[in-house]
């Protein structure tokens, strides 16, 4: 008999700009309780001390509080994460840079978390990727094809104008929705995030 247990969400972090979305992706993750393994390339780490003004080990000390947290190094290809008979409930690259999405859609998988959303495609498990790039030129959007119809979710981290949002805040919380949607953790968008229509 198998035994049940929640499988992990693995969150990727590239090198793209946009770091502040994968720091709130894992913070709502791990405040569900949610087994989360996080991989981080050494590109996301330059801009995570750009963006966020600390060093990534600073933030998975804060992370690694919570049990439910684990982290691999980029460079780990012996983690549990890097085989397809470890099973998870999937993957979200959040940002993805345009290197890392052409790595695998050209099936490249050099690094543990190009190999960990390599595993999600071929075992068929949700691939979420939150690109961020402007502007795309065609290699960057033929990638983008390709990984979509081999069953990955592109989800650009796009204000919803309609919401009318107040800040940044409101577009990251609105992208992370969005993941856990695409993820099929939640069914729907939260109600305060769904069109109601024009107003009165
Ligand atoms: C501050 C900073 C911001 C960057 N922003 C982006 C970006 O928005 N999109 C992107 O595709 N690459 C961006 N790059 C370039 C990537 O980091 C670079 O292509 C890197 O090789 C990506 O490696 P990775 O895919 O292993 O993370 C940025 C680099 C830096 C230093």
């Amino acid at each position: 008999m198998t035994a049940t247990r929640t499988k992990p969400v693995i969150v990727g972090i590239t090198g793209a700009s946009g770091a502040m979305m994968a720091r709130a992706a894992v913070d709502v993750l791990l405040r569900r309780d949610i087994p989360t393994v996080a991989l981080c390339s050494n590109a996301a780490r330059l801009v995570w001390q750009e963006e966020m003004g600390e060093n990534f080990n600073e933030t998975l000390v804060e992370w690694q509080e919570h049990p439910a947290f684990v982290h691999y190094t980029i460079n780990d290809l012996k983690a549990p994460v890097a085989s397809g008979t470890y099973p998870t409930a999937g993957m979200v690259i959040v940002p993805a840079s345009m290197n890392s999405i052409a790595s695998l859609a050209g099936g490249l998988s050099g690094n543990l978390l190009l190999r960990s959303a390599d595993v999600c495609l071929k075992e068929r498990r949700p691939l979420v990727l939150v690109p961020r790039e402007t502007p795309l030129h065609s290699i960057h959007l033929k990638n983008m094809l390709t990984l979509s119809q081999m069953g990955a979710v592109i989800v650009p981290p796009e204000p919803a104008f309609y919401l009318q949002p107040k800040g940044i805040a409101d577009i990251v919380d609105f992208v992370v929705a969005r993941i856990l949607v695409a993820l099929g953790l939640d069914e729907a968008m939260p109600d305060e995030m769904q069109y109601q229509g024009p107003a009165e």
